[in-house]
């Protein structure tokens, strides 16, 4: 692929873009010289694990741009994307004086993104954004879309708002430093795309050359800026189809408790349900599930939930954020490459598709 591509995310009233390459970052110190109402200091929001690989290069392109940065080391985890972490974030942005012009910059994973990301939207009632997502999972999913926020201990991402960023950078050499767990996990969100919107896309995982990587990336920011460009606040079902997957994996996520399974392990065994429902009510081929089962091992995520009960899951079921009026909403797809939405999924069917998910 080119150095750099360029993807234009337009929602609401706002319009932004997505910078894709290896090699990207460099083009920031330009980008930042060009923000004439930007004040000259900013606050770097990063966790622990990412601050020693790539901290200090975001600094000094920072700091060469005429910046004045405080860091705000996190740590790092889904732990940190908590009501606790926001005070002392937010009071010492007030100690060291940002004001309304002074950008956040999130560099790391999803879980700095949908922190920094709320933060950006709340201090001083919004400040300019940038994000620069380091994982795989942030980099095609939680840094295109514009929702932020943290959990609370009764469930994820019960508080937040939808906050877009001014520039997303996505650098694809910091994949390079992404563990190969976390990078699998990524792959699971990847594969969705292909199941709910791209037939070629999914055919194009199954002989991946680390040069298509960057393609990969990209089709997957397409979809899902095309999807939010026509549903920003999930209202009209759109955004929905990038739940495919996802209301049985947050209840698997939320049954094993959470750090057990990683969000995109979780979504993998919850795309598996996902696909088998679609066989049985929406007619998707037998082929096709077992070519989706295939891919999921290709890229080493798990198949099945060890140790959880049914009871167990249908109790976190009850609890989704997105249930409405007492009933889940699921995501079927009658095939690869085509998803819609749907509540109608018998209670027989479910009990079905989690005897084999869950062992
Ligand atoms: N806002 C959205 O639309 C949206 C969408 C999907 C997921 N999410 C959220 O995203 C979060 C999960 O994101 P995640 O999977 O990126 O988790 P994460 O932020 O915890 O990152 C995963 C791990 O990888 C490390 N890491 C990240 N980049 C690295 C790099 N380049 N090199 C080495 N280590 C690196 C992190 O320190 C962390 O330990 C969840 O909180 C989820 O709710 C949000």
């Amino acid at each position: 692929m080119d150095m750099k591509s360029i993807v234009q995310v337009r929602v609401a009233k706002t319009e932004y873009p997505i910078w894709i390459g290896a090699g990207v970052l460099s083009g920031f110190a330009e980008f930042l010289s060009a923000q004439t109402d930007w004040s000259k200091s900013v606050a770097l929001i990063v966790d622990e694990n990412v601050f020693p690989l790539h901290g200090a290069k975001v600094q000094s392109i920072l700091q060469a741009a005429g910046f004045k940065v405080l860091t705000i080391t996190v740590q790092a985890g889904e732990r940190t994307k908590s009501m606790d972490s926001l005070g002392p974030i937010l009071s010492q942005m007030a100690q060291a004086k940002l004001d309304r012009g002074s950008a956040v910059i999130a560099l790391g994973g999803g879980v700095v993104g949908d922190l920094a990301g709320f933060v950006a939207a709340i201090y001083l009632r919004g400040v300019p954004f940038v994000q620069i997502p380091t994982s795989l999972l942030a980099m095609v999913d939680s840094s295109v879309g514009g929702k932020t926020g943290v959990n609370l201990p009764e469930g994820k991402n019960l508080v937040g708002a939808f906050y877009q960023p001014d520039l997303v950078i996505v650098e694809l050499d910091f994949l390079l430093t992404l563990p190969p767990r976390e990078y699998a996990a990524g792959m699971a969100e990847v594969i969705k795309y292909g199941v709910i919107a791209d037939r070629a896309l999914f055919d194009s995982l199954k002989s991946m050359t680390d040069l298509d990587r960057g393609k990969m990336i990209q089709r997957c920011i397409e979809i899902k800026a095309e999807i939010v460009a026509k549903d920003e606040k999930e209202t009209l079902g759109f955004r929905a189809l990038l739940n495919f997957g996802h209301t049985l994996g947050h209840a698997i996520e939320n049954g094993a408790g959470y750090g057990v399974l990683l969000h995109g392990e979780a979504v993998a065994i919850g795309m598996r349900a996902a696909a088998h429902l679609s066989q049985e009510l929406a007619g998707m081929p037998k082929a096709e599930v077992a070519e989706i089962e295939a891919m999921m091992t290709q890229y080493h995520l798990p198949l099945e939930a060890k140790g959880l009960s049914s009871e167990a899951i249908f109790r976190a079921l009850g609890t989704d954020k997105k249930v409405k009026a007492g009933k889940n909403r699921w995501i079927l797809s009658k095939k690869i490459g085509e998803s819609h939405v749907t509540d109608q999924v018998p209670q027989e069917s479910l009990e079905r598709v989690m005897s084999l998910v869950l062992k």
